[in-house]
């Protein structure tokens, strides 16, 4: 009884400590502090080698003391019994082994097999029914939020590489902005407080200051490990672009906005203010502001990691950015405005982005009050 049970306890033990490195591993991988599953299998752990000492500390102990009272020397001189003289047949008898269909072991094989199959089956996700009129948003949240264990770890093989945190145009015509000053302004509190969607902008210009300032606190960084806005993992997904209408100093145009370097840098010049009302649902606002920033989001940055929940994190990363502006815009005394009702499609084009790897998640007007 007691030997049968030391054989089950040493089976789990085994099983528990590769599901405790495997669930290890995820947590690592994942950055996912609150991973339950690590934390279970490692209590099951623990019982299972107090259980595997308690059934094994005579022996232990025992065979310690054997070797201590002999020495490490015999260690080396045992002699190794000799192998078993092969038995003679007596003449005419011939040697039978005997067949047999199924031995113990492929048995062993076979159970393990299909216990191992029916773990990875509850650890699958159920395939998602869709019926007529499901809310797809609903659909991908459902799907998103319970990534079964079998994903989680199959997800190490297939989800490709990392890609470069920074976007940078070669040879594009670079817009150096203006060092960004982080003195005047509103105290925090106040900013908050008196921030709200502005929609009626003055015809008169922004200052290159003052874009390079709202650039920086909304996507840029102070120094090279912190951006001013937290991003799940530091993976940052999340580019932004400015199409200029009305800043003193800086030409028309399409421009992506470097958070390595602070500056711009040139997609495409000219006047967009009729394009980007036209695909801002003619929002007429979008065309009398002074900048329209636009965020997209680049897919890989955190695919490679979080697999299907990255769509989620880099949503929620966009809304810390246009909080961002709308807080650095009202502490200037300039207006902001989210939006979300555009054409995608219209709006990849102008950004010069495929709509595939790197997609348009937000935008937001800016100019003078
Ligand atoms: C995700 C999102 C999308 C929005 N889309 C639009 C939009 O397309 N057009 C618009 O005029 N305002 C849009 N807004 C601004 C809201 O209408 C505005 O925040 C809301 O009316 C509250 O007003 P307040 O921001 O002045 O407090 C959007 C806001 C958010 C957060």
């Amino acid at each position: 009884m007691r030997q049968d049970l030391d054989h089950l306890n040493s089976w789990i033990l085994l099983v528990v400590t590769v599901a405790t490195i495997v669930t290890g591993l995820v947590v690592h991988l994942w950055d996912l502090h609150g991973f339950t599953w690590h934390t279970y299998f490692g209590y099951a752990l623990i019982i299972t080698v107090v259980v595997h000492f308690l059934l094994n500390f005579r022996q232990l102990f025992a065979y310690t003391g054997f070797r201590m009272r002999r020495g490490l020397r015999t260690f080396r001189g045992r002699p190794r019994p000799a192998p078993p003289a092969p038995v003679r047949q007596p003449a005419g008898v011939r040697a039978t082994t005997k067949k047999v269909l199924l031995s113990r072991r492929s048995l062993v094989g076979l159970a393990l097999g299909g216990a191992g199959g029916y773990l990875i089956g509850r650890g699958l996700r159920p395939p998602v029914q869709l019926e007529r009129g499901t809310d797809l948003g609903l659909v991908y949240h459902q799907w998103s939020s319970k990534p079964g264990m079998i994903d989680a770890i199959g997800a190490l093989a297939n989800l490709g590489r990392q890609p470069p945190l920074y976007k940078s145009y070669e040879g594009a015509v670079q817009v150096a902005l203006p060092p960004a000053s982080m003195a005047g302004g509103m105290q925090t509190e106040m900013a908050m407080a008196r921030r709200q969607s502005l929609r009626a902008y003055s015809a008169s210009p922004m200052t290159a200051q003052e874009l390079s300032r709202v650039l920086l606190l909304t996507a840029g960084r102070s120094n090279r490990e912190r951006r001013h806005h937290p991003s799940s993992g530091a993976l940052y997904p999340i580019e932004a672009y400015a199409v200029v209408h009305n800043v003193a100093g800086v030409e028309r145009g399409v421009y992506h906005y470097s958070p390595e370097n602070h500056l711009l840098e040139q997609v495409r010049a000219g006047d967009f203010r009729t394009y980007v009302v036209e695909h801002g649902l003619n929002q007429q606002f979008l065309g009398d502001c002074a900048v329209v920033i636009y965020l997209t989001m680049i897919f890989q940055r955190m695919r490679f990691k979080y697999g299907e929940r990255s769509y989620r994190y880099g949503l929620i990363e966009a809304g810390h950015l246009g909080q961002n502006l709308y807080l650095a815009a009202t502490s200037l005394g300039l207006g902001a405005c989210a939006v979300g009702a555009y054409d995608d499609q219209g709006i990849e084009e102008l950004l010069a982005i495929d709509g595939r790897e790197e997609v348009s998640v937000y935008l937001l007007s800016l100019g003078r009050v």
